[in-house]
């Protein structure tokens, strides 16, 4: 703990699902000294031993209730794949303990808005683990946007296009029936919202290349947000280019003074009526970092900081339960859209979803 935080309360953590993704959480908890994770989670015993042992963590349990009541915890940190986390999330809420849930947040959308209703009515604060908006390339745009840099934007494109292998870590990836929208696309879209606000109507395409997976692999959409703004959202896991940019997300917005550009390799490049600024916006040296994945790491690192200080202030999350609703319901407009070939107007999908609490609302748009 260094001299600025000596005192500071630190707040005790159970981590449940000691995957693939998990040791990011893990080792950015490491390197935040008012945090600490002191019991692990995972119903593969083996996974949940060998976890253990890499991070030194001796409290171990291969049940989340168990681990709820024998441990006294400021929160949980939720890192397995979302079929659990309603179950899991309502669990940590009727414990009375706050509650960090990986994306995507949920399956449906009546998922979702049950976990938000638990937590509110727990009295509990809920952040959804959606990290790519943290990643300091995308902050750094954010900052640009909200500084006038380029005067008001009025069009954009966020997009993530790649053949990384995503699947020999992820194999689940493979299997699943929505794939490219529901896994990446939700932070492509989360960005989008991050830059330039809420939704009003979206249109999408989308496909599969590669005949060896289930779901899609490219989509393609466009929206008009509230604020007048057009962008488009694109993204791919088919696209072999000269240089493999995973998991870069490129940017483009114009502005009515100028326009920017985040381009390969974190160039940031600004140009307005002063002249053309550039600067790189690269992750942060972790000790942990493993290329290609240090824009992601550096993004784990910020939103778990980010947690700690709204659980210290009382401050809602960036990313809370609340907030990451629309994201997801920008997934479901999606994949109706692509299905219907039609528009849909968000607010539609969001009054449907509140006046059917059945869960209906997911198997119309899937
Ligand atoms: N934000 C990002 O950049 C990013 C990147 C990769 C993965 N993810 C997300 O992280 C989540 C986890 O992905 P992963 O690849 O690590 O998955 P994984 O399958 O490798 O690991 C999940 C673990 O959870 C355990 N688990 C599942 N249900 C459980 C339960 N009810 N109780 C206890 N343990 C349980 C499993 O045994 C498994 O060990 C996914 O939702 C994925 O989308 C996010």
């Amino acid at each position: 703990m260094n001299a600025k935080n000596a005192g500071a309360k630190r707040f005790r953590g159970g981590l449940t699902g000691c995957g693939f993704f998990s040791r990011n959480h893990l080792h950015a908890w490491q390197d935040i000294d008012t945090a600490e994770i002191v019991a692990l989670c995972d119903a593969d015993s083996e996974r949940l031993q060998a976890t253990g042992q890499a991070f030194g963590i001796e409290r171990l349990y291969t049940d989340a209730a168990a681990m709820l009541s024998a441990e006294k915890l400021d929160f949980v940190d939720i890192a397995t794949t979302a079929p659990s986390h309603r179950l899991l999330v309502e669990m940590a809420a009727h414990a009375g303990v706050a509650t960090i849930c990986q994306k995507p947040f949920a399956l449906t959308l009546a998922d979702a808005r049950a976990m938000v209703a638990a937590c509110d009515q727990a009295g509990v604060p809920l952040m959804v683990h959606e990290n790519f908006r943290w990643q300091p390339a995308i902050q750094a745009v954010g900052r640009a946007l909200q500084d006038g840099l380029i005067g008001a934007p009025f069009w954009g494109r966020v997009s993530f296009r790649s053949a990384f292998d995503v699947f020999s870590g992820q194999p689940y990836l493979a299997r699943n029936e929505r794939f490219i929208v529901e896994d990446l696309g939700i932070h492509v879209l989360d960005i989008a919202r991050f830059l330039f606000g809420d939704v009003e109507r979206l249109s999408a395409t989308t496909s599969r290349v590669n005949p060896a997976i289930a779901g899609e692999d490219v989509a393609t959409i466009l929206l008009t947000h509230e604020s007048g703004v057009t962008s488009v959202v694109d993204c791919s896991y088919a696209s072999r280019r000269v240089q493999e940019l995973f998991p870069q997300t490129l940017i483009e917005v114009d502005g009515a003074d100028g326009t920017l550009r985040l381009s390969a390799d974190y160039q940031l490049e600004i140009h307005n009526r002063d002249g053309t600024h550039r600067q790189t916006v690269t992750p942060p040296p972790l000790a942990w970092a493993s290329a290609p994945w240090e824009a992601i790491q550096g993004s784990v690192l910020n939103i778990q900081r980010h947690w700690i200080e709204c659980l210290r202030n009382g401050c809602e999350p960036a990313t809370s339960g609340r907030d990451n609703l629309k994201t997801l319901t920008l997934v479901e407009a999606t994949y109706l859209s692509a299905r219907e070939g039609r528009t849909v107007t968000l607010k539609s999908l969001e009054e449907e979803a509140t006046v059917d609490t059945s869960g209906s609302l997911s198997a119309v748009s899937r």
